[in-house]
């Protein structure tokens, strides 16, 4: 998968994916990310990309033009436009599934207080990572990133993320490993049993106690 961000602040993804298994699928060329700084695509004479709402209000307002032209020069028939913005439709495990079958995601942070309208006539999704403010859409492209980086085909083993939290609307069983007994605390005898049926029961009714308790709304009863 290719995926281009539209970022002014290329420098905020230093680090981020250059460490483990996001390195690692881009090594091993699963992934391409490649940040563009739209302020190259300005014309104006001071490479501004943005501008004072008319109407009036607070704060800049990202222009059409650079992002416009961004998007063109890297828009092929395969590509999909999403637009992260806090207006956007919530992002759920779901949509990372989707997301991973395409060929080629360009991403647009927004910034500032907003965007012209009009740039969403050249988008396909706009989404938003959940319900509070950002300074901007990289931290939430970064997200986007990884949560589709690990379900590539061989970036992680489909063991390791079938079982997670949100498949099913459950959240994730609890889960123990050596030893037996730390300060006192032991870990459940099922899961020593060898019974295979029946730590799979144990961990089926443990995800719904979980579930039930923190997110009722993911089996319909809030
Ligand atoms: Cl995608 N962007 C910003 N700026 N804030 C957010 C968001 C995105 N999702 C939730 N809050």
């Amino acid at each position: 998968m290719k995926i281009d961000i539209l970022s002014l602040f290329p420098r905020m993804f230093q680090g981020v994916f250059d460490e483990s298994i996001i390195k690692r699928a881009i090594d091993e060329e699963k992934i391409s990310i490649n940040i563009v700084n739209f302020r190259d695509y300005s014309k104006d004479p001071h490479n501004k990309v943005d501008d004072t709402p008319y109407g009036g209000g607070a704060g800049m307002v990202l222009t059409c033009q650079p992002i416009f032209d961004c998007v063109n020069d890297l828009k092929t028939p395969d590509s999909k436009v999403i637009l992260l913005t806090p207006s956007g439709i919530p992002y759920k495990q779901e949509k990372v599934y989707e997301l991973s079958k395409e060929k080629h995601l360009i991403i647009i942070c927004g910034h500032y207080e907003g965007f012209d309208e009009r740039i969403r006539t050249i988008v396909d999704e706009e989404i938003s990572i959940g319900d509070y403010v950002l300074t901007g859409g990289e931290i939430a492209s970064m997200i986007l990133v990884d949560s589709v980086a690990r379900v590539l085909p061989g970036v992680i083993t489909e063991e390791s993320h079938k079982e997670d939290s949100f498949n099913n609307n459950l959240l994730d069983y609890p889960t123990y490993t050596k030893p037996r007994e730390y300060n006192g605390l032991e870990v459940p005898e099922v899961l020593l049993s060898g019974d295979h049926k029946k730590i799979e029961e144990y961990r089926r009714n443990e995800a719904i106690k979980k579930t039930k308790e923190i997110r009722p709304d993911l089996l319909g009863d809030d």
